[in-house]
């Protein structure tokens, strides 16, 4: 099969010919029609990542596509179905696992395109028959990509951990990929929104998925405005994506005592001041669970989520598509049409 091989930290992908993966006694083959690419497929490419794949490897992980194989344990699916595929490969017999806490499972394996694992920058992915979860025909698969990762990590984050309630205010950090579609979510349950980010087409797109506020922080004092626009009680929650020492300085002088900060994004070593932490629950958060994800099929099967795509590429051109993401250049989500 045809793949996007890294062979080198940085170095541009390798188009290559590998043998189709082997299908594990309980995994199905998914022929992969659209692979999305988030921006820890950029860390792990350019060797930033906490984990390093040993080379060569497979990214992607944001995978959605067509079941074209089953191995001989695997059940409830058919060749043909269309699919989106759970990230994380869980225990089930871990005490996370016993009560649905998926994404916490402490004894996981790989996902698909982390270290240890080929992913979905190929025309076929091996992956768990348990994690392959159905999705209705008629759903654009570039949609259906996003929903395991893009979606789920903001929807787990704003509705399991931080319970956002309609009428509270929430503030978004990086508007990226899946800053978009953790506004949606964040519209569905009925809050106000408002988004941060510093390019202007970035915060353009955020005002049409319907942000009520967007504000430009290479502009304007973010800490300020957000006082200003609610009446000087800062919001009731702050969603990180991107989280260096100015977003969680920024994120927490925007909170109201009592509010709550979820950090999403992950780079570098953030210094915090306790003493200025005032009633404020912090905390970070990963990805989302099995449940999660049904509900997130649900809803875009009812039409309620909108694809933040505004770009897609080739498999030959995965590396195009890594190096806009690299530069900040990508508004929304690019992803692989294979
Ligand atoms: N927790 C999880 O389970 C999980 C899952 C997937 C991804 N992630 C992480 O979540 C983060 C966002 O992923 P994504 O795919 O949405 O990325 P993305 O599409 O690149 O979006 C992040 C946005 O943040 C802004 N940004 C980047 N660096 C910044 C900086 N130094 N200061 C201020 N703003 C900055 C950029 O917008 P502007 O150009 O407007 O600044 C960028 O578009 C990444 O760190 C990724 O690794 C976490
Ligand atoms: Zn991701
Ligand atoms: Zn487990």
């Amino acid at each position: 099969m045809k793949a996007a091989l890294m062979t080198e930290f940085g170095a541009p992908l390798k188009i290559g010919d590998v043998p189709e993966p082997q299908v594990g006694a309980d995994d199905v083959l998914v022929k992969v029609s659209a692979c999305g690419v988030c921006y820890s497929d950029v860390k792990l490419w350019t060797g930033r990542s906490p984990v390093k794949p040993s080379l060569p490897h497979i990214l992607g992980h944001e995978i959605a596509g067509t079941v074209a194989g089953i191995g001989p344990n695997a059940t409830g699916l058919e060749k043909g179905d269309p699919v989106t595929v759970y990230l994380y490969d869980t225990c089930d017999q871990c005490a996370a696992c016993r009560a649905g806490r998926d994404n916490h499972c402490i004894a996981m394996k790989p996902y698909p395109g982390s270290a240890g694992r080929p992913g979905g920058f190929a025309e076929y992915v091996s992956v768990p028959s348990k994690n392959a979860l159905k999705v209705p025909a008629e759903l654009d698969f570039s949609l259906a990509s996003l929903l395991p990762d893009a979606f789920n990590t903001p929807y787990h984050a704003i509705v399991d951990l931080a319970r956002v309630r309609f009428n509270e205010t929430a503030m978004l950090m990086g508007i990226g990929g899946l800053a978009m579609g953790g506004l949606q979510i964040l519209k569905l349950v009925g809050a106000r929104v408002i988004a941060v980010s510093r390019t202007e087409s970035k915060l353009e797109m955020a005002r049409k998925f319907g942000a009520d506020i967007a504000i430009n922080s290479t502009k304007t004092d973010v800490v300020r405005e957000v006082r200003r626009l609610t009446d000087g009680h800062g919001v009731d929650h702050v969603f990180d994506f991107v989280t260096t020492p100015q977003t969680l300085d920024q994120g927490v002088r925007s909170t109201r005592p009592g509010g709550k900060v979820v950090f999403l994004g992950y780079s570098e070593p953030i210094p915090l001041n306790i003493g200025t932490i005032r009633f404020i629950s912090l905390t970070s958060s990963r990805n989302g669970t099995r449940q999660n994800l049904r509900d997130l099929i649900g809803l875009a099967s009812a039409g309620k989520l909108k694809s933040q795509v505004t770009r897609t590429y080739g498999l030959d051109d995965a590396t195009g598509a890594l190096t806009a993401l690299s530069k900040g250049e990508v508004t929304g989500r690019v992803v692989l049409r294979i």
